[in-house]
């Protein structure tokens, strides 16, 4: 015979039963057959070669090669997956008890931003959102703190120098979320009754109460005889709310450029008091820069932080604990 023809045959016929192998033992069966050293298949056709004219045994032999490692791979590859449920079978031992799954869970100061969503929901606040990136007639201009005064000064914040606005002026990570305030009444006429939680970033020395990013929320109410009382009532009824109806509030009288009169908020902690934000009626200038008539309607507007409000919840002395997201601290909520 032909010796490629019959390469060909052994070919056709090894792979097809190699590839009906029904376990190992038929697949053992069929190596001894094709490929067995001593009696194989194989073993007739390399006889076969010897007996082919010079000229002609590169070809031929380059041939049986090809066939041999065709026929001996698919061989292997059919006993390992053979083998794949013995492994598996003894890889899983279904008898040890399972790792118990890891439940993620929020983080407490999501869980406090949900908390207080709900709580200023109830009282009739709209929820809104801003920027965190900000411009600074957002920041400051609109909020009645001029270019000399110190809360601008570019080591008291973040700028940008990578960006700018649209027409060319500075850019920073806004350093309060009053800047929320001016955005909401530029766009709507009173009443408006809204907060605004989110991030806010200052360059201040980090310690147990301070941190360079942190989340504040900010309240507005504006509307006819809106007044000092309604602002005093509704943060008395918001610390409340979230910290227990025991929980002693303090109005200390302050100064924000963006209200008057201002006064900050502190509440009991351990033996002294701490500043959870800063309120105020809203200052008449910055009603008339966004159109309203100071004379019609007025309003409040307070600037709370957050992660101190969550810390005299949880008990946590220190704010880092917060930030810095390690697992052991935040599996406890
Ligand atoms: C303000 O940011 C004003 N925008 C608040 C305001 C809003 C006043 C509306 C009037 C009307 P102040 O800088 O005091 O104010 O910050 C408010 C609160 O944010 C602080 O009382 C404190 O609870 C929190 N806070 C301020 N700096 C930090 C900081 N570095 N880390 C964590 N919390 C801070």
């Amino acid at each position: 015979m032909d010796p490629l023809v019959a390469l060909a045959e052994f070919e056709t016929q090894a792979l097809a039963a190699i590839a009906g192998a029904a376990n190992a033992a038929a697949l053992e069966q069929v190596r001894i057959e094709y490929l067995g050293k001593k009696q194989g298949k194989l073993k007739d056709l390399q006889a076969l070669l010897g007996k082919v004219p010079p000229d002609q045994r590169p070809a031929i032999g380059k041939r049986f090669n090809e066939v041999r490692d065709a026929v001996t791979t698919a061989w292997e590859q059919r006993h390992q997956a053979l083998q794949q449920p013995q492994r598996a079978a003894t890889a899983i031992d279904l008898t040890l008890p399972g790792t118990p799954m890891q439940l993620g869970r929020l983080h407490p100061l999501t869980q406090t931003i949900r908390e207080f969503r709900e709580i200023m929901a109830r009282f009739g606040f709209e929820v809104v959102d801003g920027p965190e990136l900000e411009d600074e007639w957002h920041n400051f201009d609109a909020l009645n703190i001029p270019l000399d005064h110190p809360a601008r000064d570019p080591l008291d914040n973040f700028y940008l120098s990578a960006a700018c606005t649209a027409s060319g002026k500075p850019v920073l990570m806004r350093s309060q979320t009053s800047t929320v305030q001016v955005r909401v009444m530029e766009h709507r006429r009173p009443p408006v009754r809204i907060v605004s939680i989110g991030r806010v970033y200052r360059p201040d020395d980090i310690d147990r109460t301070h941190h360079v990013m942190f989340h504040q929320m900010e309240g507005l109410m504006v509307g006819h005889d809106v007044t000092m009382a309604s602002l005093k009532s509704v943060l008395g009824m918001f610390a409340a709310a979230y910290l227990g109806g025991d929980t002693e509030v303090r109005f200390r009288p302050s100064f924000f450029p963006f209200t008057e009169p201002s006064v900050e908020v502190d509440v009991r902690w351990k033996d002294g008091w701490l500043e959870l934000g800063g309120a105020g009626m809203v200052d008449p200038n910055e009603l008339v820069a966004v159109g309203y008539d100071p004379e019609e309607v007025s309003g409040f507007a307070f600037g709370l932080g957050i992660a101190r409000f969550c810390m005299l919840r949880h008990g946590i002395d220190d704010i880092r604990l917060l930030y810095e997201n390690d697992v052991r601290f935040l599996r406890q909520f």
